[in-house]
């Protein structure tokens, strides 16, 4: 790749996408204040992977996708597609990318494969390399394929989106909110391509509320909140961040006294187990167990529970409390005290 197509940044050749401080500042209108979307952001997303950008509502993630896809128009900082930088080369920034938005924008008047036709056409993709029949096929909308759009049911008009996002071979696909509200078998048909297509090379960027999700398909994941970014990390090395755990004994009989060590935090659950909370990295299992027999607890049952996407992600949400309230978006906060990260 040319020094030229990569803005000079011949080392950043193996991202998919560079984001260098990206501020975006909406206009407030009518009385309104002006709003701080995003504050200076820096990402830089490999390419071959599934990234995912979590963030509560109002963060700024579909601020930042719609600038990717050219919706948005930035205040300032760079952004780089496929080492393209989007303003220096808009069309093949543009045609690098591939954007299912949040917003379900579609046109009323245009069937699902006129839809595509037109795409197509926007994106100067010649007729004897249109596929839309096949990508209709992919998205299970092979028999709406002459239905109007206005006609179409909420779950349809999504698959929809995603066909338009993939009519010019795109080499990354951007997922903002895809499988919220959706019914299960959307959300199947919608991971089961996001797999299908990543194998087959093409980078994948999504934004979903279901942390579970997220912790499922995606290899690395960024963090951000109030429009600043707040962590980037594989989703592995995220997870392994929380060492809080908790050990659950279901006892033979009552429990009288509760385990008093250091280090372990007892309490009684409502159906009458034992919850013990410990961080791995000071206390061990077998001292947690230790601690339940010097108690005189008979064990009948023992299971433990390990954090998970959503408490590394309210530990990190929270951790910014101190935070000026930036807007009425804010996340209600659960608090975290025992994590420190
Ligand atoms: N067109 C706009 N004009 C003014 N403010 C806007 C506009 N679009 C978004 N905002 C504001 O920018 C902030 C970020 O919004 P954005 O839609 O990017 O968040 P998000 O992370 O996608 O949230 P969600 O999870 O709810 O989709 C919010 O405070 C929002 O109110
Ligand atoms: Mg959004």
């Amino acid at each position: 790749m040319s020094d030229e197509q990569t803005g000079g940044k011949s080392h950043m050749s193996d991202a998919a996408i560079t984001i260098e401080g990206l501020r975006k500042t909406y206009r407030g209108g009518k009385g309104q204040p002006e709003k701080q979307a995003l504050k200076g952001i820096d990402l830089t997303i490999p390419r071959g992977s599934v990234f995912g950008l979590l963030g509560p509502n109002g963060a700024g993630k579909s601020t930042m996708i719609n600038i990717l896809a050219g919706l948005v128009v930035k205040s300032a900082g760079h952004v780089s597609i496929w080492g393209f930088d989007q303003d220096k080369h808009p069309r093949q920034s543009r045609a690098a990318i591939g954007v299912m938005p949040q917003e379900l924008n579609l046109d009323p008047f245009f069937t699902p494969r006129g839809a595509l036709e037109v795409q197509a056409g926007l994106y100067g993709v010649p007729k004897a390399q249109r596929r839309s029949d096949e990508i209709l096929e992919l998205v299970g909308l092979s028999d709406k394929a002459e239905a109007y759009a206005r006609t179409l049911s909420g779950g349809m008009r999504r698959r929809l989106l995603l066909a338009k996002a993939l009519v010019h071979h795109p080499k990354i696909l951007v997922l903002d909110e895809p499988t919220a509200g959706v019914d299960i078998e959307l959300r199947q048909m919608l991971w089961t391509n996001v797999h299908k297509l990543n194998d087959q090379g093409m980078t994948i960027i999504l934004t979903t509320h279901y942390l579970e999700e997220a912790q499922e398909m995606c290899d690395e994941i960024a963090i951000i909140n109030h429009g600043q970014k707040i962590a980037q990390d594989s989703t592995a090395n995220l997870l392994s961040r929380m060492d809080s755990r908790t050990m659950v004994i279901v006892p033979d009989s009552p429990i009288v006294d509760l385990p008093t060590t250091d280090g372990v935090e007892a309490a009684l659950r409502d159906d009458g187990s034992l919850e013990l909370n410990y961080r791995s990295a000071q206390t061990t299992a077998e001292q947690v167990l230790e601690a339940v027999r010097a108690a005189n607890i008979r064990i009948r049952d023992v299971r433990t529970e390990e954090a998970d996407l959503e408490d590394v992600f309210l530990a990190l949400t929270a951790a910014r409390a101190d935070d000026p309230p930036a807007d009425d978006h804010d996340q209600p906060r659960r608090g975290m005290h025992r994590v420190k990260l």
